[in-house]
């Protein structure tokens, strides 16, 4: 059987248990970082956040930590048994709210410069090119002007200089879509799509990035 070239869609036991093999995979290290990385987002109490392809919702709850009365996290995702454990973290938290919404389709109008921020975490390498160009897009649509594009993701590094244990389980492990997404220059194709001010913070020794950028007035 052909390999898949993206693993982004997650089912069944994989989803379900999403959370625990993440942490088991990495030793805990992945939620340790995801914790710095909301840290350095600077995260505002009265902000509206949208969480593309949220997954479990633990991001989300994790960026509602800085939120104060008026704030919101709204996740949005495809995966049910994703969704299921998301609208359960929803009934003890106000600030979380979890939508069924594709996010490389266009979003409905209500959610147009809607948010101050959209987060995009571990989900962007998965997609074909054209898609994750378009999901970008639909994150300009999302954001108000001056509003924050946040993304969490492989950071661009040559496969061959990193020690053959990661090799391995980046090649084993992760898409062969990933692999494609680690050779583009993200800084550039942000500022050629009109984001602004990018800057980044690295994490497992240069492999993982986030990228923030402006969306700014005019474009
Ligand atoms: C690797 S998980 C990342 C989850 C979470 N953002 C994190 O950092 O742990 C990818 C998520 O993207 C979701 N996803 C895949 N394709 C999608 C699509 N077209 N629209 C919305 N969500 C999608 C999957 O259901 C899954 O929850």
């Amino acid at each position: 059987m052909a390999k898949k070239r993206s693993k982004i869609e997650i089912h069944g036991l994989e989803a379900r248990y999403y959370d625990l093999l993440l942490a088991v995979a990495t030793l805990g290290r992945y939620g340790r970082m995801m914790e710095r990385a909301i840290r350095h987002m600077n995260i505002q109490p009265d902000e509206w956040i949208a969480d593309f392809g949220c997954g479990p919702g633990t991001n989300a709850s994790r960026m509602a930590r800085y939120l104060g009365c008026s704030g919101k996290v709204v996740g949005f995702d495809i995966g049910k048994e994703m969704l299921d454990q998301a609208r359960k973290k929803q009934e003890h938290d106000p600030h979380l709210q979890f939508e069924y919404q594709p996010i490389d389709e266009p979003l409905p109008a209500k959610w147009h410069r809607r948010f101050d921020r959209v987060l995009i975490s571990f989900v962007l390498h998965g997609f074909e090119q054209p898609t994750r160009l378009k999901i970008l897009q639909n994150a300009w649509m999302a954001i108000r002007n001056g509003g924050t594009l946040s993304i969490v993701d492989w950071n661009e590094f040559n496969l061959a200089n990193q020690p053959l244990i990661f090799r391995w389980m980046f090649t084993h492990i992760e898409c062969e879509l990933a692999s494609e997404f680690i050779s583009y220059n993200w800084k550039q194709l942000l500022r050629e799509m009109g984001w602004q001010n990018c800057t980044e913070r690295t994490f497992f020794g240069g492999t993982v990035r986030l990228l923030q950028a402006q969306k700014t007035a005019s474009r």
